[in-house]
């Protein structure tokens, strides 16, 4: 999500080496995971892309894209070919929907089909499978005619339109196949479905039941509709699919100082519910915070579902606690507790980490579909030195304690970041994407920028004072290669780049990456803004952007490797149309095609649904600029990016 959503007076939905250099941290100094080890991944041979900004998308020389799912596509057979005025709630139920984010792609056994779960996770098939992708949250203001700009539409939009917009919210599952013409939907397939605001699920874990999730529409505190907000996620070994909540806060309106409960009140206020955010509680009451002061506690989690299985439940996962999740990655391994991180996008918040209480066992996914509801979730501190330790949220221990006005454990996590705090966890530039390499087993936290910071408050970790460009954190569980203990209580870390130009005055906006001394990188293989990341078969570093055009270009994709002499020496592979972030990088398991999110594309300034400054990608008259998945492959089919 960029940030004018992310700021607490957004006008629209869900929120709607610097200092580095003076503490001697930078990129290619500290010791990580690059030290020593043996050296992969640099062998990125496509050609780079320049730095531009244009109604375009952009890819090196030899590739193409194919287009595969846009907003308002059908997903399911019979459905008509989409025509925006004359869209209604229950046919965007059925349709691709809006600002498409996180990406899973899950690949088709041959010989299983749905309700196999266990069949199809096994399988490496990288030309059939579920595309599963997170829709983040809707502009009116650009998807129907008649809104001047994007704030006419945040406050005043009709029932008709809030129900359209709480049906193209959620997520989608879309089967897919590869064709002689190109990657294409299977709109005949049974496992096609949305998740939207109006889809049942389960509330689980520690928190399901607890008093502060009761509504008067359910008085169990166990069951909940839809989910809002999803930004990126993960994938399990069992072929389930994660999807995070992140900017919640702004679907709901109402003053929180008009909340009776002071505890409640102030939980409202850190997660930017207020007066002007938009009007769907005037038509959906569960959205008015003065009708259900109760209902925002339901929204901020993750939520786990089964792409398989077309007629299972999702459900939310309060272990792994509340707050604007950015999303959560596994570290799977068998005969060990279940790793995930994640991170909490907003300025000064945590990164966090989940141990299962359960060991993972392949052959035993019946047992292992249990191990994200029994665990613990931790807090990172980040020491000086290169240090950190992992500070467990449990009630009774420590600060966390009735002293401090926890009940017990569903306080801890429903109040996840108060507790963090409360421990001593270091406030960070905002996390974004926390995902593991699984060629050198090393974590990398993508910190997307803190505008916020002070002189007065940085630390080694986030060394940059008003952080515009961001930057990217190495953590090295304790351990050798390929053998290391994410479940230990303490790790090392590096501060792997610092984004921005390598070039610029101002040593807090200046870039830092390795080998930059010796020129390795080009006139555009530099970036600011990371906010998503994948890593290729080969072990290669994919990060996707959200804030580059503030710095003159557009946003898009830089590859790298994280090992050897080319560690941290990004190459520019992708760029988006103007008015677009870059989100969900996804390969398939072979590596051939990478499947990218272009998200709100010609978004921003005066652009409107009836003046829109650009159409990608159709560029037709009839047609807004349109959120979609493109599919990218070498036109020779070989590995992306070798
Ligand atoms: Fe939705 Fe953190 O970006
Ligand atoms: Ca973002
Ligand atoms: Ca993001």
């Amino acid at each position: 999500m960029s940030e004018k959503l992310k700021n607490p007076t957004r006008r629209t939905l869900f929120k709607a080496v610097g200092a580095a250099t003076a503490t001697g941290a930078t990129a290619s100094l500290l010791p990580g995971c690059g030290k020593g080890e043996k050296a992969h991944g640099d062998n990125l041979g496509f050609s780079e892309i320049p730095h531009a900004l244009d109604e375009h998308h952009h890819l090196p020389a030899n590739y193409s894209a194919d287009v595969l799912l846009r907003w308002g596509d059908p997903i399911t057979a019979g459905v008509a070919e989409f025509e925006p005025a004359q869209l209604t709630a229950a046919e965007q139920e059925q349709r691709f929907g809006y600002n498409n984010d996180f990406i899973g792609f899950m690949p088709l056994a041959a010989d299983a089909g749905p309700g196999e779960g266990e069949r199809h996770c096994r399988s490496r098939n990288s030309e059939r499978g579920l595309l599963c992708v997170n829709h983040e949250y809707t502009q009116p203001h650009l998807m129907f005619s008649g809104y001047n700009d994007e704030h006419s539409a945040t406050r005043g939009v009709s029932a008709a339109h809030v129900a359209i917009e709480q049906a193209a919210c959620g997520h989608a599952i879309v089967e897919i196949e590869k064709t002689a013409s190109g990657w294409q939907p299977v709109l005949d397939s049974p496992y096609n479905r949305r998740i939207s605001l109006n889809t049942e699920m389960e509330i689980a874990g520690p928190a399901a039941g607890d008093t502060r999730l009761q509504t008067k529409a359910d008085p169990t505190g166990k069951k909940v509709f839809g989910t809002v907000g999803n930004c990126a996620g993960g994938k399990t070994p069992w072929g389930t699919v994660l999807v995070a909540e992140e900017g919640f806060g702004g679907a709901f309106q109402g003053d929180p100082d008009n909340i009776a409960d002071p505890v409640e009140a102030r939980n409202h206020h850190a997660f930017g519910i207020e007066p002007c955010n938009r009007n769907w509680g005037d038509h959906d009451r569960r959205f008015d915070i003065a009708v259900e002061p109760r209902e925002p506690n339901r929204f901020g989690w993750m939520v786990e579902y089964d792409p398989y299985d077309p007629a299972s439940r999702p459900r939310k996962l309060t272990n792994l606690g509340r707050f604007e999740h950015e999303g959560f990655t596994l570290v799977s391994k068998p005969g060990r507790p279940i790793v995930a991180y994640g991170g909490d996008d907003d300025e000064h918040q945590f990164v966090y980490r989940y141990v299962s209480e359960g060991i993972y066992r392949p052959d035993d996914h019946r047992q292992n579909r249990e191990l994200l509801t029994d665990g613990t979730l931790y807090a990172a501190q980040f020491d000086e030195g290169g240090s950190g330790r992992w500070l467990p949220l449990l009630f009774g221990r420590g600060p966390l304690t009735a002293a401090n006005g926890f009940r017990n454990q569903a306080d801890v996590l429903i109040d996840a970041r108060r507790a963090a705090a409360l421990l001593g966890a270091t406030p960070m530039d905002r996390p974004e994407d926390v995902e593991t390499n699984p060629v050198n087993d090393c974590t990398y936290v993508m910190l997307t920028k803190n505008k916020k910071r002070q002189k007065d408050d940085i630390d080694p970790a986030n060394p940059r004072p008003r952080n515009t460009a961001g930057h990217v954190l190495e953590i090295v569980p304790p351990g050798r290669h390929g053998a290391r203990d994410h479940a230990a209580d303490t790790f090392q870390w590096a501060t792997f780049l610092l984004g921005g130009n390598p070039n610029a005055e101002n040593p807090n906006e200046r870039g830092a990456y390795g080998q930059q001394s010796a020129g390795a990188i080009s006139a555009s293989g530099w970036f600011a803004n990371p906010d998503n990341v994948a890593f290729d078969p080969r072990g290669n570093m994919w990060i996707a952007t959200d804030g580059c055009e503030d710095f003159g270009f557009h946003d898009g994709l830089w590859a790298m490797a994280t090992e050897g002499e080319a560690r941290a020496a990004p190459k520019h592979f992708f760029g988006c149309p103007r008015g677009a972030e870059v989100c969900g990088p996804e390969f398939t398991p072979d590596g051939s095609t990478l499947f990218v999110s272009v998200q709100h594309p010609a978004d921003g300034g005066k652009s409107t649904f009836d003046r829109p400054m650009h159409r990608w990608p159709d560029n037709d008259p009839a047609l807004p600029p349109r959120p979609s998945v493109l599919a990218i492959y070498r036109r020779d089919g070989r590995a992306v990016g070798s």
